[in-house]
């Protein structure tokens, strides 16, 4: 949260999202892309529709493509109208949006795109009051990013007469020490305090249930621990494969796709120790320690405990399916990992030797997310169990997409005598608060504009998880692997189930 004084502690308000928030222009770079037509724009539309921003508020657009600020207008109207998964447009509220929609096309490297946008600015803040508050939103490529920050500086929009702020979508970096120079960079015009890096998975309710469950309750956080969690399973999986992506996956693959941010971040959560309060950076400051006690790897223990894998063609349902190779714009001898399953440990008192096994893929069984507690099992075993299953005591934080919470336990059979069966009790979301759900990006977009940088990670966390991954990166990039190792639509490489049976266990089947 913001740092402010504990009785103005958002986390504490009921009333979250009746936070005072400020006029503001949000400039958005890229556009045309299809961050800005499924999530941004939808997002925005959406904080609308529910009378959460500010009068007077506006976007500017920017890309390459020529275009009047009513083409724009238009076209938005479709992203809006097509991806608004769970809103329709309403006329009035759409109108009253649109008119605060704005467009400036240009090359990021032309210095009159940043003339231009500036002059821009300056008509908005006449025309809508919207006192100099500008969030500088970053979805274009990755190797733009400097640059642009460098051109707002240039044109000296990096300071004004309100707060300006800048949010980066990932990738930050592709490794330490890009990630390192890129904040350097961009601190040469933004503060570290003004830099918002964005992690969507941080931003998910479900996700940020988890310090709930964790804080607000007492009766979890004593098992929280070595004493009582034999082992926790994070599962990323997706069903969908690389969706016209392929050039950037290629460059990227799961690792750093998915793991070095979004999982990591996720375990970092599940695992960190209680802050001192919820003020933002005592939230960060636990997260960052967390990811900071991994422990990283050296290449023999990457051998033993990481395994990547790429899917290959498969018929899934009546339907050929192509392999990663296969997909538009991927090389055919491709080595890039599509699916990627680590073993980490956490050095630290409450983890030490306790295995956090993640995992992600592209083209899985099934698309869910979540995070598997397997507690210890009972010492002794004094009932007859109808499932041999040790692994009963299981705690599952199901993030999508089904959300809620599970607890498995033993309970006895009706009948006589005394054995034992599985059953589970569960909570959903959907049933237990009959709400509408805030998407990632309408709480994460509303956060950067009061300025509330806790779902946000800081420089020290991205290079604290650069730090784990990297080593990975390394030895895999060395290593020619048996590519595809895994038919699209199963579970992943035989390889990851060998990984967790040499510690006895086995991953889950959501
Ligand atoms: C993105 C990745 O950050 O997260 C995608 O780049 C992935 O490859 C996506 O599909 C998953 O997000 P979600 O919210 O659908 O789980």
């Amino acid at each position: 949260m913001l740092d402010l004084m504990p009785n103005e502690n958002p986390f504490q308000d009921p009333l979250r999202f009746e936070r005072q928030v400020p006029e503001c222009v949000i400039v958005i770079f890229g556009a045309n892309g299809d961050l800005t037509k499924r999530k941004l724009l939808p997002a925005l539309y959406r904080l609308a529709f529910d009378r959460r921003l500010a009068a007077g508020f506006a976007v500017v657009g920017i890309s390459r493509t020529p275009m009047s600020d009513d083409q724009f207008r238009d076209k938005m109207r479709e992203s809006v109208e097509q991806f608004s998964e769970d809103t329709k447009l309403d006329e009035e509220v759409w109108s009253a949006f649109a008119r605060g929609l704005y467009y400036v096309a240009g090359d990021i490297g032309d210095a009159g795109l940043y003339q231009r946008l500036n002059q821009k600015l300056g008509a908005i803040e006449t025309e809508r009051h919207t006192g100099g508050n500008v969030l500088f939103y970053l979805s274009t490529q990755p190797s733009q990013y400097a640059e642009i920050a460098h051109g707002i500086g240039a044109a000296g929009m990096g300071k004004g007469n309100g707060w300006r702020r800048l949010v980066v979508e990932k990738p930050f970096g592709h490794d330490l020490a890009s990630a390192k120079e890129l904040s350097n960079r961009l601190h040469e015009v933004f503060d570290e305090s003004d830099v918002y890096r964005i992690d969507h998975y941080l931003g998910k309710e479900t996700v940020q249930n988890i310090l709930a469950f964790r804080f607000g309750n007492g009766i979890f956080e004593p098992l929280w621990n070595r004493r009582y969690i034999n082992h926790v399973q994070i599962t990323g999986a997706e069903s969908i494969g690389v969706e016209g992506r392929g050039a950037y996956y290629q460059e990227a693959g799961a690792l750093d796709d998915m793991i070095q941010n979004h999982l990591l971040q996720v375990m970092a959560t599940v695992a960190m120790e209680p802050s001192a309060s919820f003020r933002a950076n005592s939230v960060r400051d636990e997260r960052s320690k967390l990811l900071r006690s991994i422990r990283p790897m050296t290449p023999d223990e990457v051998r033993q405990n990481a395994v990547p894998g790429q899917y290959g063609p498969a018929r899934i349902g009546g339907q050929d399916v192509p392999g990663f190779r296969q997909e538009p714009g991927v090389d055919p001898n491709s080595q890039t990992n599509t699916y990627a399953a680590v073993t980490f440990f956490v050095d630290n008192w409450r983890w030490a030797g306790v295995p956090f096994y993640v995992r992600t893929g592209k083209r899985l069984a099934k698309r869910v997310s979540e995070i598997a507690i397997q507690f210890n099992s009972a010492p002794l075993h004094l009932f007859n169990q109808d499932s041999g299953d040790p692994g009963v005591n299981l705690l599952i934080l199901r993030i999508q997409p089904e959300e809620g919470i599970s607890l498995k336990f033993l309970s006895k059979r009706p009948g006589s005598g005394m054995t034992l069966r599985p059953v589970s009790m569960d909570f959903n979301y959907g049933s237990s608060f009959g709400e509408r759900s805030p998407s990632a990006y309408e709480t994460l977009l509303l956060d950067a504009i009061v300025g509330d940088p806790t779902l946000y990670t800081r420089q020290d966390m991205v290079e604290a998880s650069w730090s784990v991954v990297e080593p990975i990166q390394n030895v895999w990039r060395e290593t020619k692997s048996e590519f595809p190792n895994y038919p699209a639509g199963s579970w992943g490489p035989a390889a990851a189930d060998v990984m967790l049976a040499r510690r006895g266990h086995v991953w889950r089947k959501p």
